[in-house]
């Protein structure tokens, strides 16, 4: 992350509008995606819980994004998961996939209404098909941040998602959220995976359409 200019203000001028063809390794994500070849590992008092789910996703293009001289390409998702027949929501999240094609850097911003964020780093080349991100609690650049309930119960140490696109079509996620849960010595693997099927094709970011 030393590579940048001494000029932090001067924006690129001459940049491709369309998101879609510029995602690079998350090319094969953006779109509406529904999974169910899933599988949560969660903590409860009893001991680890395990819950397959059903996954809905929405990865859409946002306009190319600068700071300064900076550019990403980027989705932003949506995803909303229940377990099997309910209605009731068993997990939400929401953030932005992005991609700098100047460094290969990519970022993962993460949201979840248990008042908790983080911000996942990870490295990829344009046709890369595979790739991880990593938030560490305490890191300024990539961290973890959670309400003062959950740094008191259930400290979040670590975040990683490994993503996969599959020449199918699809593509798989496996994550690995390491708890260090009150009263417990040994950290706590929170882990979630899925398989998702394309159910309806992106929508352009806006300054596509013009
Ligand atoms: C597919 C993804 C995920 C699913 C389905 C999921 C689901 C769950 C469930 C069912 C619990 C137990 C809730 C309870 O007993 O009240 C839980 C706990 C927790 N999850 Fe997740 N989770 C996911 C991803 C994440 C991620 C990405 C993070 C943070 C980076 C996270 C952070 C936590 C924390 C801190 C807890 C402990 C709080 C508690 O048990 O009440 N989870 N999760």
């Amino acid at each position: 992350m030393t590579d940048y200019p001494e000029d932090v203000y001067t924006e690129p001028s001459d940049f491709d509008v369309h998101t879609l063809n510029n995602l690079g390794p998350l090319t094969g994500l953006a779109g509406i995606w529904e999974g169910t070849r899933s599988l949560d590992v969660n903590p409860k008092a009893e001991g680890p819980e395990k819950q397959v789910f059903v996954e809905r996703i929405e990865l859409q293009p946002i306009d190319p994004q600068t700071n300064g001289p900076q550019l990403f390409y980027g989705l932003r998702y949506h995803t909303h998961i229940v377990k099997p027949g309910q209605i009731e929501t068993y997990h939400d999240q929401v953030g932005y996939w992005l991609w700098e094609p100047a460094t290969g850097n990519l970022i993962q911003t993460l949201a979840i209404p248990r008042g908790q964020v983080a911000m996942a780093f990870g490295r990829a080349a344009k046709d890369d098909t595979s790739f991880e991100l990593v938030a560490t609690r305490g890191s300024e650049m990539n961290g973890i941040c959670s309400n003062p309930f959950l740094e008191y119960a259930f400290k979040t140490i670590e975040y990683r998602v490994k993503v996969t696109i599959n020449t199918d079509g699809t593509w798989a996620y496996d994550e690995d959220t390491v708890l260090m849960i009150r009263g417990k010595t040994e950290p706590f693997h929170h882990t979630d995976r899925n398989v998702l099927t394309k159910v309806a094709e992106p929508t352009p970011n806006p300054l596509a359409r013009t």
